[in-house]
């Protein structure tokens, strides 16, 4: 198959150079692997956007100071992850973002520190409940296996715990996902096209971004304060203006800063959506990682306010495990309706065991399992940031009354390379960018708290020796390199 040559700007041997900086591990002997990986955190975090058209290989040797052997290798490497493509005569361009390869990534690898997934493991208890759940599978395998909704007994827990917060809810007004995010495409599905704008926060969930990219759909980004969180008056702002096919928002510790909105400032908002009209997706993956209070004492759900046209998110992931891959919507019977035929285009239900596990996690023992987690979680949170204050004395956030990760303010505009430089020294970061509508947020970067506190430590040592890496890069500007 012959690759379709792109229309993309050209960038120049001596930009990219500029814009890779400081690409290669020190003392490294795998500088193709180094530069490949380098190439990637640019394309990922669109500072090389798809169709890109890369300098000629001697061109960049030369501009690089290494051998076109290297750069032939590292080029190799990259359109074996299908983000180059090249053509005889046409020579090579930015052709994707690398996301097959991601898929087959083994998440944990021996010596490097994951900082770029806001993910912890497994809730203890895991394994004896799916011991428990083999036993109730028996009662199921007569069955067909499809239950599109999600099973009565998982659903009515979900709904109870609502129930407990504050929001009356019933086994139909719950739907099982396979996650959140799938959750999230399933209301996107439904509710937006093409050309339809959709509010979210700035900064936001990024894959919640790469969604209403893949949909053609239009976020319009409104900001979050620094410190203080949400600006109800640029929300309504926003919503007049705009009119938004939907709002998305994170209410309870929202990824990345952490901010949670209080009770009064729900009422308002909700109140807002409501008198709109404006149908809204809640995203509260993160809710029961509550430092502060018991979850069932924090604030009603926002959803409470908000009207009939909520459609609240929740995930498995961060309280449980990712690894289960499940998460549910909260909605009306009407909007789970609607959502239920339209989700037979996407998939056909969770799976069965999965959802008997979980359904097991949610008796009271795995409630007091959470509790520890949550103990243990804030004296993570609390570890990551006294390593900080430590080693990274000039980088200040706002700590969090729970969630996963700090929201770091650096002293200088320089995330992405940082991450750059980090992954050369055995740390993987999300740079501030994947953060932001439109790139940017240089000065910003995610810094979560999901690993054990001593492995936190470590990893904020060696950002520190990374930081100090592309500091001494001098006069390579820090960001935002545009590309010709
Ligand atoms: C805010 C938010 N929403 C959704 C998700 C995805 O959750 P799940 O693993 O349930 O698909 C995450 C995971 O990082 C998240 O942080």
């Amino acid at each position: 198959m012959t690759a379709t040559i792109p229309l993309g700007s050209r960038i120049s041997g001596e930009r990219l150079a500029v814009l890779l900086g400081e690409w290669r591990r020190r003392g490294s002997r795998h500088g193709s692997t180094d530069l490949a990986a380098a190439v990637e955190m640019y394309v990922l975090d669109g500072q090389l956007p798809i169709g890109t058209r890369l300098p000629a290989e001697r061109e960049l040797a030369a501009a690089l100071g290494v051998s076109r052997t290297l750069i032939g290798a590292a080029l190799d490497r990259l359109r074996e992850d299908g983000i180059v493509a090249s053509r005889q005569g046409a020579g090579s361009w930015i052709a994707g973002t690398g996301a097959r390869r991601r898929d087959l990534e083994i998440p944990v690898t021996d010596g490097i520190f994951d900082l770029a997934k806001a993910a912890p493991s497994a809730l203890p208890g895991l394994t004896a409940a799916a011991d428990a759940a083999r036993h109730d599978l028996a009662a199921y395998v007569t069955g067909n296996g499809y239950v599109t909704g999600g099973l009565p007994s998982l659903r009515s827990r979900i709904a109870e715990r609502y129930t407990a917060r504050g929001l009356p809810t019933t086994e139909e007004q719950v739907m099982i996902t396979g996650g959140a995010y799938s959750a999230f495409v399933l209301c996107l599905r439904m509710l937006a096209g093409p050309g339809d704008r959709v509010l979210v926060e700035q900064p936001t969930y990024p894959n919640a971004l790469d969604a209403l990219r893949a949909a053609h759909a239009l976020p319009v980004p409104v900001a979050l304060d620094p410190g203080e969180g949400w600006d109800l008056a640029g929300v309504e702002a926003a919503l007049r203006q705009a009119s938004p096919r939907f709002a998305y928002l994170m209410a309870d510790f929202q990824n990345p800063t952490g901010h949670r909105l209080d009770a009064e400032q729900r009422e308002r908002l909700g109140g807002l959506l409501a008198r709109t009209r404006t149908p809204v997706v809640i995203d509260e993956s993160l809710v029961e990682l509550d430092y502060d209070s018991d979850p069932l004492d924090g604030p009603p759900p926002l959803a409470s306010f908000a009207g009939e046209l909520s459609l609240t998110l929740g995930s498995a992931s961060k309280s449980h495990w990712g690894g289960l891959r499940l998460g549910w919507i909260r909605a009306s019977a009407d909007l789970l309706d609607r959502l239920l035929s339209s989700r037979f285009a996407v998939d056909l239900g969770a799976p069965v065991f999965e959802q008997l596990v979980l359904a097991a996690m949610l008796e009271p023992a795995g409630y007091a399992a959470l509790a520890q987690r949550r103990q243990d979680f804030r004296g993570r949170r609390d570890a990551l940031a006294a390593a900080l204050g430590h080693y990274c004395p000039d980088w200040t956030f706002t700590m969090p009354s729970g969630g996963l990760s700090l929201w770091c303010r650096l002293p200088k505009p320089m995330s992405t390379r940082l991450a750059v430089s980090a992954a050369n020294h055995g740390v993987q970061l999300a740079p501030g960018s994947r953060f932001g509508v439109h790139g940017g947020m240089e000065r910003w970067l995610r810094v979560p708290f999901a690993l054990p506190s001593e492995h936190l430590s470590e990893a904020v040592r060696r950002l520190s020796l990374a930081v100090a890496s592309v500091r001494s890069c001098a006069g390579v500007p820090a960001v935002n390199v545009p590309v010709a």
